[in-house]
Formats: C-alpha cells, structure tokens, sequence
C-alpha cells in the first residue's frame, strides 16, 4: 500500500493517518511530525524550519524532499506507506514522482480529505497534543479522560504553536495557493479519491480502511 493523504490542515489527516498505518501495518512518513521532532531536538534543520512552521508557513521544498527521500529508503517502508501531508507543492509531487519512479514503484492511490472552513477551525483551534508520546486530543470531539493530561503518559496536553487563529488563517491560505493544486495534478493522474471526512472518526475510518483495503501487500 503506497498512499498519500491529501487535505487543508485539520481536516484529520494525521488521525487517520495512525489508524491505518496501525491496521495495514505499513509505515507512516508526516513530515509535519519530522519537523516538530527537529525541532523539540533543536537540530540545525529544526531552527531552521520552526520559524515557517509557527507562521503557519510551508518550510522550503528541498528540506521537506530531502526528509522524505531518506525516510523512504529505510526498511520499514518496505511494506508500503501513508504519506501524510506530503507533497504540498507541485515540486513536492514531482520529487516524489522520480524518487518512486527511480525505485520501480508507483502510488496506489491519493485520498483528498475534505471538511467544510467551518469544522476545520474548530477542529484546529480545539485540538491538543501531547509533547512528550505526540498523542492528539481534542476539546470536545476526542477529549482525554482527564481532562489536559494525556491518556497515553499522563503529561499535561498543550496547544500546537500553529493552531492560534493568525497561524490557522495562514494555513489554510497557503493550502489554497499551493497544496490545492495537487487536487487537479494527481486527478489527471487517475489517483485521486474524494473522501468525504466531515463525519466521525471511527465512521471516516471504517469508509478509508474499506477504500484502501484492495491495495493491502501491494
Ligand atoms: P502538519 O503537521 O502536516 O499540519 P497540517 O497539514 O496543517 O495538518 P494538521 O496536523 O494540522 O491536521 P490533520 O489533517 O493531520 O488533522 P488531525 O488528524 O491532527 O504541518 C505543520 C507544519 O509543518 C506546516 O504548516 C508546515 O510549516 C510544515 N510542513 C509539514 N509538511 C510540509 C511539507 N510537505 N512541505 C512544507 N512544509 C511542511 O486532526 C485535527 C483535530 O481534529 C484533532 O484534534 C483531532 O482529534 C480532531 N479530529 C480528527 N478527525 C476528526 C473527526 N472525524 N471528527 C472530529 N474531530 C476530528
């Protein structure tokens, strides 16, 4: 299974993203969480990319190419993947075109998320995340048992720096102007599937894992 999830910030990409990486046992690459370990690591690519990523800004494509090409060669990508939130730009998809190209595979599918503006900002401005297992919660839709503290390890849950409103509104702003594009290239390709994802989690799960299901061990 080699896919890529597709879809505006909060729309649960990284939600499902686990679920089915969990049920077909095959790896996850998010590079919104490759970029968050470089930065709690405070690596020279973590300095360098925090500044974007708090202004709700996409770090530069040859960053983002260069993680998702090493992470690609390792053995736990053997089994197949979910690509979540890469690529985000024309260039992206072009990069990730030649790399899979020069490894003699193809993507199976590109599963286009779709939620309405409205329901994506409370989804975003209603989330919380653990900083030290990376768990996500949500305020009314997914809250933990203990309401701020993680179910996982019992740490106190924090707001992404990302998900005030100015840096929402950016986000969003810069799907519309350079990740939306992938919707019209990877739908001339004969890869993409709309999914409606407005409904619950365990609902949009079920309908993901049935749509992806055929491509299980390809
Ligand atoms: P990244 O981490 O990829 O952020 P994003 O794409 O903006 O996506 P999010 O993680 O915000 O949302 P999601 O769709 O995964 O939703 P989630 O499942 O968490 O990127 C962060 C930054 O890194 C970027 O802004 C950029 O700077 C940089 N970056 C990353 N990749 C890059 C790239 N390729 N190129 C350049 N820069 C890059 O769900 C959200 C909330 O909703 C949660 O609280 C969840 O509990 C809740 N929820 C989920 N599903 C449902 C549901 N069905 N019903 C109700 N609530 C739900």
């Amino acid at each position: 299974m080699r896919v890529v999830f597709l879809g505006a910030p909060g729309v649960g990409k990284g939600t499902q993203a686990d679920r089915i990486t969990a049920q077909f046992q095959v790896a996850k690459i998010s590079t919104g969480d490759l970029l968050r370990e470089a930065v709690r690591n405070r690596t020279t690519l973590g300095l360098e990319a925090k500044s974007y990523m708090d202004q709700g800004s996409l770090v530069p494509d040859a960053v983002v190419i260069g993680l998702v090409r090493e992470k690609l060669a390792d053995p736990s990508c053997a089994n197949g993947f979910v690509l979540d939130g890469f690529p985000r730009t024309v260039p992206q998809a072009e990069a990730l075109g030649s790399v899979l190209n020069s490894k003699g595979i193809a993507l199976d599918r590109v599963v286009n998320f779709q939620v309405s503006r409205e329901d994506v900002v409370r989804r975003l401005s209603g989330r919380r995340s653990c900083p030290k297992c990376q768990a996500t919660f949500h305020v009314d839709f997914a809250p933990p048992t203990v309401e701020g503290m993680c179910d996982r390890c019992g740490e106190p849950l924090v707001q992404r720096s990302d998900d005030r409103r100015d840096a929402i509104e950016m986000r969003l702003k810069v799907y519309d102007e350079q990740t939306a594009p992938l919707v019209r290239y990877y739908g001339e390709r004969k890869l993409l599937f709309p999914m409606d994802a407005s409904g619950a989690v365990d609902a949009v799960f079920r309908h993901l894992a049935q749509e992806l299901a055929p491509y299980q061990g390809t």
